[in-house]
């Protein structure tokens, strides 16, 4: 028994165990109810009173550094996988890092911008917080008139003169670069718009638009045309034909609805620009006499074009989305279609 007591605690003393699988299997070779350690208590139980006392203790200190031992395992070797020394495959590639993409509306912004900065236009932002004046008054949008109408308003403060509200486009924009620049001017104005819509398919309480203006001595319709056509075949391809249709704006006179040539059906009608040939891209016209007036320029001396385009509706043509909402409810399914490297 002696050498059996001493020869267990030397195995006990050096046990080593990689894993929990192994902290078990040791516990039941030397604990467990056919194990080593309980084989020799039913040993003890069967010796004389002598033999008790002279092996009692030593058992039971055998017993009490097992259990110890097999305690302290449990704590300190790790889950299944092997703990001492690196057994992992080290040469295995690593799980990516997920990348974003940019948003569909980013893109298309972007290449806005980068098409109208190439033609000299600077950049202009402002607060999407406005005031009537802004987005309104100082556009000849007169209080009470019904082209107010065209765009329903999110007022923050109604009542007030001159209200705050949620701008419905960024011709606000325009407005503050007339009265902060030097002429003269050439910008662009990207943006988010808010308009009072119910949400649907075709509609959202929430878009953005890119809207231009220029400004100096003797600009014509003309310039306008070719601007918007240089635009339209940089964005569209070089084959892209425009057609102007007359429209109102009380901002602009005369104003213009512009359409470009279907690039899906080049013209011989499909569903996407329903038969006709034609897609609606952006409004514009030549700047009223009236709302240079308002912003101290000398309507005399300087004449301008503005023009202004739905960013979410360009997109919608360029990769055919069919519904609105798509771009505001950040599903990974749909944001992942547009996986465009993110450059830096
Ligand atoms: N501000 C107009 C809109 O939001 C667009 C536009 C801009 C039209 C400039 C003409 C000239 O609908």
């Amino acid at each position: 028994m002696k050498e059996e007591i001493e020869r267990l605690l030397a195995e006990v003393v050096d046990l080593k165990c990689r894993t929990q699988k192994e902290v078990e299997e040791a516990r039941v070779r030397l604990l467990g109810k056919k194990g080593e350690i309980t084989r020799l208590f039913e040993e003890f139980r069967a010796l004389d009173k002598d033999g008790k006392r002279e092996f009692g203790r030593a058992l039971n200190e055998l017993k009490n550094s097992a259990q110890n031992k097999i305690g302290e395992l449990k704590e300190s070797v790790g889950g299944d996988s092997v703990s001492d020394g690196p057994k992992a495959d080290l040469s295995m590639p690593g799980d990516p890092l997920e990348l974003g993409s940019r948003h569909p509306v980013s893109i298309v912004r972007q290449e806005i911008v980068d098409i109208f900065r190439k033609f000299g236009y600077d950049v202009a932002e402002g607060p999407e917080i406005e005031d009537d004046y802004h987005v309104f008054e100082a556009l000849n949008f007169p209080q009470n008139h019904p082209a107010r109408d065209m765009q329903d308003t999110f007022f923050i403060s109604a009542g007030h003169p001159n209200p705050l509200l949620l701008r419905t486009h960024t011709s606000s924009v325009q407005v503050r670069a007339m009265e902060s620049m030097k002429l003269p001017i050439r910008v662009i104005c990207p943006g988010r718009v808010f308009r009072n819509e119910a949400i649907s398919a075709r509609a959202h309480c929430i878009f953005h638009q890119v809207e231009g203006l220029y400004i100096d001595e003797g600009v014509t319709f003309a310039d306008l045309k070719q601007a918007i056509l240089l635009f339209a075949r940089e964005m569209f391809g070089p084959e892209t034909e425009i057609r102007m249709r007359p429209s109102y704006f009380p901002f602009t006179e005369p104003s213009a609805e512009v359409d470009v040539s279907c690039n899906i059906c080049h013209g011989k009608g499909c569903n996407i620009c329903k038969g006709t040939g034609w897609l609606e891209i952006l409004g514009c016209g030549m700047v009223d006499p009236n709302v240079l007036e308002a912003s101290g320029i000398d309507s005399k001396k300087y004449t301008g074009f503005a023009f202004g385009m739905g960013l979410e509706r360009i997109a919608m043509l360029k990769w055919r989305v069919n519904d609105l909402r798509h771009y505001f409810e950040n599903d990974m399914r749909f944001l992942k279609e547009f996986d465009t490297a993110v450059e830096v």
